[in-house]
């Protein structure tokens, strides 16, 4: 099968597509034949080693040394079940599916085993393949932050990063969960974050958060741009700053600001459930949670998918159509 590798740190030319071994299903797995995936900021720091401060040690540990350990990137995939394995109960060769390996990625080909019972869901019927493969990536990050902070109805929520992956599903999901909710963006991206359901904007380019009086029950940072020391006099009582794109310093301030106030920091990385995928399934099904697409490229096009990604100003998802002419 083709599939696009990378098998060393560094630009998007690093990427070759490449004939490689087409997987084998074991018995609980399933052989997904992909045709949609996802270039995200995860593939980026991935391929780029671009880490939050003071995670490159421990990136290189996780990751791989002198080279990605798993050379075919993409967290998220669309497709369709081409084979079972034998003890497969949930699934048939047909079932329209998206996945999301998450961390072990290989989703950046023409075919990716999952384990029945991991992070795969039928496909909504509502949604294309391009959409349902851009639901994980942020629709799971977001899910998790908003569990940890244990978010209520009522609650004001403030999304640094409204327009991006992670944020656009932010806005929605926390708007589901009945929160009042304030998106930071830039001008262009203005109407964007309003049609996505916030009720408040904040052009970041005209108005500094942090020197207006408004205060907040959860600050959710997806762009690294903040801090606690920043922020804290934002959050309420009991407030919660999600630091989603933070590095040691945030995780070290997490451990502290709860001993020196009545407020947390909630950082590290998001756990990937299948329940999660189902949730997500769900919402989308039902119309809560609409995957938001920038641009669209074909599989051949990976590096300039990647090059865009990189620029930091994709809005939602960019999605990679998989193909399989011969
Ligand atoms: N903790 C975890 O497990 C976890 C999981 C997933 C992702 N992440 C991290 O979360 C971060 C966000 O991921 P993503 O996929 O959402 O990224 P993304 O889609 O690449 O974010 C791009 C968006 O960021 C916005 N942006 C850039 N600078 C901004 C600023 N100063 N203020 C407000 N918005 C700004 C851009 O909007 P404008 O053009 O309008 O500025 C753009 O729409 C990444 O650092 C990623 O590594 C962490």
């Amino acid at each position: 099968m083709k599939a696009c590798v990378c098998r060393r740190y560094g630009g998007p030319e690093v990427l070759d597509l490449t004939d490689v071994q087409k997987p084998t299903p074991k018995d609980k797995e399933v052989l997904v034949k992909i045709l949609a995936t996802t270039v995200t900021s995860g593939d980026w720091r991935v391929r780029t080693l671009n880490v939050p401060k003071g995670l490159g040690l421990v990136a290189r540990l996780a990751l791989g040394i002198t080279r990605p350990r798993q050379p075919i990137l993409g967290t998220e995939l669309a497709g369709v079940i081409e084979t079972v394995g034998k003890a497969v109960t949930r699934f048939r060769p047909g079932d329209a599916v998206f996945a999301f390996p998450g961390g072990k990625m290989g989703c950046h080909a023409q075919y990716r085993a999952v384990a029945e019972d991991g992070p795969v869901a039928l496909k909504p019927a509502n949604l294309s393949f391009e959409e349902a493969a851009s639901l994980s990536f942020g629709g799971s990050t977001a899910l998790h932050f908003l569990r940890k902070a244990d978010v209520k109805a009522g609650e004001k929520v403030l999304v640094i990063g409204a327009s991006g992956g992670v944020g656009s599903a932010l806005v929605q999901l926390a708007k589901h969960f009945g929160a009042e909710v304030t998106g930071v963006t830039s001008t262009t991206n203005l109407e964007l974050v309003g049609s996505l359901g916030a009720d408040r904007v904040i052009d970041y380019t005209k108005e500094d958060f942090t020197k207006s009086r408004a205060t907040y029950d959860i600050i959710a940072d997806t762009v690294g741009e903040t801090s606690f020391a920043r922020c804290k006099h934002a959050l309420r009582d009991k407030g919660r700053l999600l630091v989603i794109a933070g590095g040691l310093p945030d995780m070290l301030s997490a451990l502290w600001a709860p001993i020196t106030s009545s407020k947390r920091v909630i950082a590290g990385p998001a756990e990937e459930r299948p329940e999660d995928v189902q949730q997500l399934a769900a919402l989308a099904k039902a119309g809560v949670l609409r995957p938001l697409i920038d641009r669209r490229y074909d599989f051949a096009q990976m590096a300039e998918a990647h090059a865009y990604v990189e620029t930091r100003r994709k809005r939602g998802s960019v999605v990679v159509s998989v193909g399989h002419a011969r």
